[in-house]
């Protein structure tokens, strides 16, 4: 089973990615992930991404990036995780291709669903928690120590968040969270869904 944390920066969605994987490991075995990262070549196109440097990099440049890291850890964790029956919880994914590189960044978002389509090769969420809060929570979160994706500005990060927004709204395996609500009311809400999933799945 395949949960996907996604949304605005932020949004508290790392707090709730270590929650569910303690619960899980009461289930059976949990593979836990970053995108970009987890894997050499995606940590190493992390800090290419991430690191304030000065290398100028195309926004389709900076999407295949992010896609090519992405493939890199389905093919190398998520999907021999998933056929030995482990549960995989992934720190975002294709969804932030489409708000962070489409929505936001102008790119076509079906152009970048296509391309991570391939990417993907068929490795679907089973559920997505969706993490949203106001820009202002968010920068105030964020501190003023940032990467280069987070300098980006306050218009940028408008964009993001609608993204998040207009995307989790389509998405019928996704559920938006209200990242301002309490740690554990959030916990519960997250885990009353995964325990509708988990219910399902045992025959
Ligand atoms: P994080 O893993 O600490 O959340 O940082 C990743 C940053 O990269 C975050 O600002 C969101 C951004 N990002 C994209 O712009 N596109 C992507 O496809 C992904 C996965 C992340």
């Amino acid at each position: 089973m395949f949960f996907v944390f996604d949304g605005v920066d932020g949004g508290g969605k790392s707090t709730q990615v270590d929650r569910l994987c303690t619960y899980l490991k009461t289930h059976g075995e949990v593979v836990t992930c970053k995108d970009p990262g987890s894997t050499l070549l995606g940590e190493a196109l992390r800090s290419i991404l991430l690191e304030k440097g000065q290398t100028p990099i195309d926004m389709r440049s900076e999407m295949m990036l992010f896609t090519t890291a992405r493939t890199q850890l389905v093919q190398e964790i998520i999907k021999p995780a998933l056929k030995r029956g482990a549960f995989v919880v992934l720190d975002r994914f294709v969804m932030s291709t489409v708000v962070y590189q489409g929505h936001a960044g102008k790119l076509n978002p079906e152009d970048i669903r296509a391309v991570n389509r391939f990417a993907i090769d068929g490795t679907t969420p089973d559920q997505t928690f969706v993490f949203d809060v106001p820009v202002a929570t968010a920068m105030r979160r964020i501190g003023p120590s940032r990467d280069r994706m987070e300098s980006r500005g306050d218009e940028y990060f408008t964009a993001v968040r609608e993204g998040f927004l207009a995307e989790a709204a389509n998405d019928p395996a996704a559920t938006l969270i209200d990242g301002t609500a309490e740690i554990q009311t959030i916990e519960s809400n997250i885990r009353a869904i995964v325990d509708g999933l988990l219910e399902k799945r045992t025959p």
